[in-house]
């Protein structure tokens, strides 16, 4: 058996999927360069079929990530697998795939189709993606529920078929550890042609078990595991990529692989997610919460002093706590600020690209005194920055608020290329500023979350808004930030606004839109 663990990380595709958690495609392409950068074996890029803007995004990220495979999802449809090709084409290395619900409730209900049918068209989807790429990976949706013996039968015809990759998903995150260990134990010792495929694991986290379902996986022979940057994904999410990582290389005297992972880039790869998604980490996640390596109580503070390893197992600076280094500042030029941000996963495709963001960097240059990796993610990312498409712009914006009154806004906006005007009071600053957009645009979608975190420290710091709109079932997340937190969040809100703008596109699993 293999000792290398496979990292398939699926945070662009399956991490995606969570309500609110869609990307554009430049944003897609910075995770996606993190990725490569920390040494991910397989990016899943997206579900190409769902949109035109997923299809550019997983095709662009196909065109430019050359150290790790890029993937596709498909349905196990003819037009799936075809678009899917087509955007993974480029990759240097590509992977498509595709799956089908094994499940009796999801061939019953989902697909009304009977084991034979579904068996069928399994084998001919396989079929259809080798005629594009040798490296294909069969899924059985819903395996943590389905009858073992239709797994072991569907799983041999579709690895006789060219499936080089076999996936146990736990879609529904049902199993227990033991339970779904003994799962990959017993595929892996019925199927007769097992050893010609390599077991992937794809656990969801809604009993909280989707890192303990993969690592008891693993030690059963399970070589690929699906995961995502922060546990990223549909409903309670999947498992974590930098738990299973930092789980496998910690405990090597328990498994008898490791990855190919460089574990210091973990931490940033985490908080550009968190940036773009405006998901925020809980300060007490694993390895990635801002309390990880934190030891407040005296007795262990005293512990740690005279000997690390009394109270810590990782060392913060093994996953990358160390690398928010202060690196630029008010007389950092264009070169420097752009190496930089070439470091951190973005590229400028044009010179003027380059200057706006320069511009932008200045800006916040002149009023924060220390500019921080966490400030250029939040200026490129977080800024609420324009996107190609973007209906709603902010011009300006003045307001005033005092103890005794209510707040007011004085708003100037470009809306559709024109600039409009606007003015509006509000219970604080904030909401004033909200009334305000509200009134040009002439909608007011639910506002569901609104969160203010500092990027840094000091109260020069600049402020990361986040803001969750939820219109007609669609909910939809944006990000802000500046050193002044009311523009934050009008940027916030702004960036949300033409997010929902944007089409909607079908759920690869359910087909409800997303
Ligand atoms: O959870 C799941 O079953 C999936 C499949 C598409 C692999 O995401
Ligand atoms: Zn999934």
């Amino acid at each position: 058996m293999s000792d290398r663990l496979i990292i398939f990380d699926t945070t662009l595709r399956d991490g995606e999927q969570s309500p609110g958690a869609s990307m554009n495609a430049d944003e897609k392409l910075a995770i996606a360069k993190l990725l490569e950068k920390m040494r991910v074996d397989v990016i899943e890029a997206g579900f190409p079929a769902a949109s035109p803007g997923d299809f550019q995004a997983v095709k662009q990220v196909a065109s430019e990530i050359t150290e790790s495979t890029v993937c596709a999802l498909a349905r196990a449809v003819e037009g799936d697998l075809d678009r899917a090709a087509e955007a993974v084409e480029p990759a240097k290395s590509k992977r498509i795939h595709t799956f089908i619900a094994t499940s009796p409730i999801h061939m019953k209900e989902k697909l009304r189709m009977n084991e034979d049918q579904v068996l069928e068209r399994a084998v001919w989807s396989v079929k259809r993606a080798r005629n594009y790429t040798d490296d294909v990976e069969f899924s059985p949706e819903d395996a943590g529920r389905s009858e073992l013996e239709f797994l072991c039968r569907i799983i041999e015809a579709t690895i006789d078929a060219g499936a080089r990759t076999i996936n146990i998903p736990d879609t529904v995150g049902y199993n227990m550890p033991a339970q779904f260990a003994r799962t990959i134990e017993l595929l892996m010792e019925k199927i007769p042609n097992s050893d010609k495929a390599i077991f992937s694991v794809h656990c969801h986290n809604d009993l909280g078990v989707a890192v303990a379902n993969s690592l008891a996986a693993v030690q059963k022979g399970a070589r690929q595991v699906e995961c995502t940057i922060n546990g990223l994904g549909e409903r309670a999410g999947n498992a974590s990529l930098e738990e299973i990582v930092m789980a496998v290389r910690t405990r090597q005297d328990l498994f008898e692989c490791d990855t190919n992972i460089d574990t210091t880039q973990i931490v940033p790869a985490s908080r550009l997610v968190s940036t773009v998604t405006g998901f925020p980490v809980q300060p007490n996640k694993a390895i990635v919460g801002a309390n990880a390596f934190a030891h407040e109580s005296g007795i262990h503070q005293d512990g740690v002093i005279k000997k690390r390893e009394t109270y810590e197992i990782m060392r913060a600076e093994d996953v990358g706590w160390s690398t928010n280094r202060m690196v630029l500042g008010k007389h950092s030029g264009r070169h420097a600020f752009q190496q930089r941000m070439n470091e951190l996963g973005f590229e400028f495709h044009s010179d003027q690209e380059l200057q706006i963001a320069f511009d932008r960097f200045k800006d916040l240059a002149d009023r924060k005194h220390e500019i921080f990796d966490d400030d250029l993610i939040g200026l490129q990312v977080g800024s609420g920055g324009q996107q190609i498409g973007d209906r709603l712009k902010l011009e300006s914006l003045q307001v005033s608020s005092s103890t005794k009154e209510n707040s007011t806004a004085l708003l100037a906006v470009k809306w559709d290329g024109e600039l409009v005007n606007a003015t509006a009071d509000g219970n604080g600053p904030v909401d004033a500023s909200f009334r305000a957009v509200a009134s040009v645009i002439e909608r007011a979608p639910e506002l569901e979350l609104y969160s203010v975190n500092s990027i840094t420290g000091g109260t020069d710091a600049q402020g990361e808004v986040s803001v969750r709109l939820r219109e007609n079932g669609r909910v939809v997340n944006g990000h802000g930030a500046d050193t002044d937190i009311v523009i934050a969040s009008v940027k916030a809100y702004i960036n949300a606004l033409n997010r929902l703008e944007t089409s909607e596109r079908p759920h690869p699993q359910t087909g409800s839109m997303i």
